[in-house]
């Protein structure tokens, strides 16, 4: 009997596949609505725990937890179709051990059936990720300036500047790649760093504040659309203005309803000829 795969969406496999060779396209999703616009577009949506910021005015990554995690995964899961989903595991529900780890992304996995985690950090987490990997989990890395770590770093810098950092970071990224992760994010990192690291592993780098020599890009679609305006960092290029089209919509709507314009007739039920 031939086991026939029902499964359209571009694989893990395929994401490493794509090392050296056309840009991998990814972009962030935390709705259904939001993956169903970007979906046919992008090889990789995330469900970023950027959410935290974007969604939850939170200032910072710090107060996610996994139940939102798996809700929004759900959510993007059932908006997306062709795309390659993966979820971030947010802070705490990893870094203990990886055993505790691996509950996590089970969790994730089993509860959205979304094609892997991310989670950010180094060499400190290499054991861990060969773990998942090696337990059927693929793993997207995540080094450079981790979010997460926010209260370590002393902000949201760009990373690598001085040469220990740089060695820090190479470090990072090669053990993470030797750890059997499947793709690496590499976030606010000098760009000659981030390029030579892109030159030296062998599964792609995605890059966000990183290089445009990295095997593809991510950014957080409220930014490029213009929706999340309370900071933008240097690394962002804005494609659209909806926060400017969703205030002047509101300004529109509450005009008419002080007017009495709106609702009209073809709002309402009953106004119309009977029949
Ligand atoms: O949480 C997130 O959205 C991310 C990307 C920006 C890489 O980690």
């Amino acid at each position: 009997m031939s086991v026939q795969t029902r499964n359209a969406r571009t694989t893990t496999p395929q994401i490493t596949a794509r090392k050296g060779g056309e840009p991998i396209v990814c972009l962030t999703a935390y709705t259904t609505q939001v993956a169903r616009l970007v979906d046919p577009h992008v090889d990789l949506i995330l469900v970023g725990d950027s959410l935290a910021m974007v969604l939850y005015g939170l200032d910072s990554t710090l107060g996610v937890t996994l139940d939102m995690m798996i809700a929004h995964g759900n959510a993007v899961m059932r908006g997306s179709s062709t795309a390659c989903v993966i979820v971030d595991l947010p802070f705490g529900t990893y870094q203990e051990s990886k055993e505790a780890a691996f509950r996590s992304a089970a969790r994730v996995m089993c509860e959205t059936r979304c094609q892997g985690v991310k989670l950010e950090g180094g060499t400190e987490m290499a054991e861990t990720v060969a773990f998942l990997t090696e337990r059927g989990v693929p793993v997207l890395g995540h080094v450079g300036l981790t979010p997460q770590s926010v209260n370590q770093m002393g902000g949201f810098r760009a990373q690598g500047r001085s040469d220990e950092a740089a060695r820090r970071i190479t470090d990072d990224a090669r053990a993470i790649a030797e750890a059997g992760a499947f793709a690496l994010v590499i976030e606010g990192t000098m760009e000659p760093l981030a390029r030579e690291i892109t030159g030296d592993l062998a599964i792609p780098t995605i890059g966000i504040g990183a290089s445009p020599a990295c095997d593809g890009q991510i950014l957080v679609t409220e930014d490029v659309i213009g929706l999340f305006t309370d900071f933008t960092p240097r690394f962002v290029k804005r494609y659209g203005e909806m926060g400017r089209l969703v205030s002047e919509a509101a300004e529109h709507y509450a005009g008419e309803v002080k007017r009495r314009q709106f609702p009209g007739p073809e709002h309402c039920f009953g106004t119309g000829p009977r029949n």
